[in-house]
């Protein structure tokens, strides 16, 4: 998730922060973290003792790198392995350098909206990998894969990882699968991480880390209204406050106003006031079991083909086929 906001259009930011902004209760997009400095704060949420997430999907693909491998590759033609929101590439290069051990035969296509990390992404692969024949698309997901499935029929494996299916709500999930689904033949496979329902204290504390950073990750959201649409939001008149419903699995982010207070957001030519204790909801993460990843694929049309887990079952790795 690499600054993906930097090709999402002004005017949408500007119509989706006034539209959350004026709702009642008050929302925000998590899509709109992800600028320069959200990046940066995000890569750090990531090397965090508490993000359990980026290290469980790690183990997991270099445990099981060789069934994933052999999985992919499921007869002796090349396939395309295409990565959905490819960011720094630090776990996909655990399946690349062993694909390209096992003398498999495959071309490498990440897709991002950012051009600015496929480009980054692409040097260090060409340093590290040099055999790897990386083909990145700049562009949004559905759109990109769409294109790409109209040029090549090659057979596709495409991989979706760090639980950022987690960021959805069910039925967009469904929606999310369920496009990809009609872009996938019998043959193709999708590859996709999960973080799994756990003890409720080690969510809370991945989104709630000591050092603040998942707090600063949030409140980056309204330093970026002040400095793109000309705001004057006082960051320290707000609360980062994390919730998890057990039953449920979803986890929330919330920004809450710790009292009454104006905001003027010149950019929209906007008063925006809070009460006391007023939220803002920023973000789901949304956490899994079995069942539910299976009646999510069912719903798109996908079933389970294998699991992979890692030793505390905190997160999961899927097969879905079609
Ligand atoms: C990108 N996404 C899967 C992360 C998550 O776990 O929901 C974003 C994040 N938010 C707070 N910490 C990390």
């Amino acid at each position: 998730m690499q600054q993906k906001t930097t090709l999402i259009s002004t005017s949408q930011f500007h119509k989706d922060v006034y539209k959350g902004l004026t709702d009642f209760p008050k929302h925000l997009s998590s899509k709109y973290f992800y600028d320069a400095k959200g990046d940066k704060l995000f890569q750090e949420i990531m090397d965090m003792p508490e993000y359990y997430l980026t290290n469980s999907e790690f183990k997991i693909l270099d445990k099981f790198k060789d069934e994933i491998c052999r999985a992919f590759f499921k007869d002796s033609k090349e396939f395309n392995l295409i990565e959905l929101g490819a960011g720094d590439g630090k776990k996909t290069k655990i399946l690349l350098r062993h694909l390209v051990a096992e003398g498999i035969p495959f071309q490498y296509v990440p897709i991002d909206i950012s051009e600015n990390a496929l480009i980054q992404l692409e040097d260090s692969i060409n340093n590290e990998l040099p055999s790897v024949r990386v083909a990145s698309l700049q562009g949004t997901y559905f759109e990109t894969l769409e294109n790409l499935c109209k040029m090549q029929h090659k057979r596709k494996v495409i991989m979706f990882l760090g639980s950022n299916i987690g960021n959805l709500l069910h039925p967009q999930a469904v929606e999310f699968l369920m496009s990809i689904q009609k872009l996938m033949t019998d043959d193709d496979l999708l590859f996709i991480g999960f973080d799994q329902k756990k003890d409720p204290q080690t969510i809370l504390n991945a989104y709630n880390d000591a050092a603040g950073i998942t707090e600063r990750f949030n409140k980056n959201l309204l330093a970026r209204i002040n400095s793109e649409l000309d705001a004057n939001f006082d960051l320290n008149k707000f609360l980062h406050w994390e919730v998890y419903d057990p039953a449920t699995g979803t986890a929330k982010s919330y920004l809450v106003a710790r009292e009454n207070q104006t905001v003027y957001i010149n950019g929209l030519d906007l008063t925006i006031t809070f009460d006391a204790w007023e939220t803002i909801h920023t973000e789901i993460s949304q956490k899994y079991d079995d069942n539910i990843v299976s009646w999510l694929a069912d719903k798109a049309g996908m079933q389970i083909s294998r699991i992979f887990s890692d030793e505390n079952k905190f997160y999961k790795n899927y097969i879905l086929k079609k």
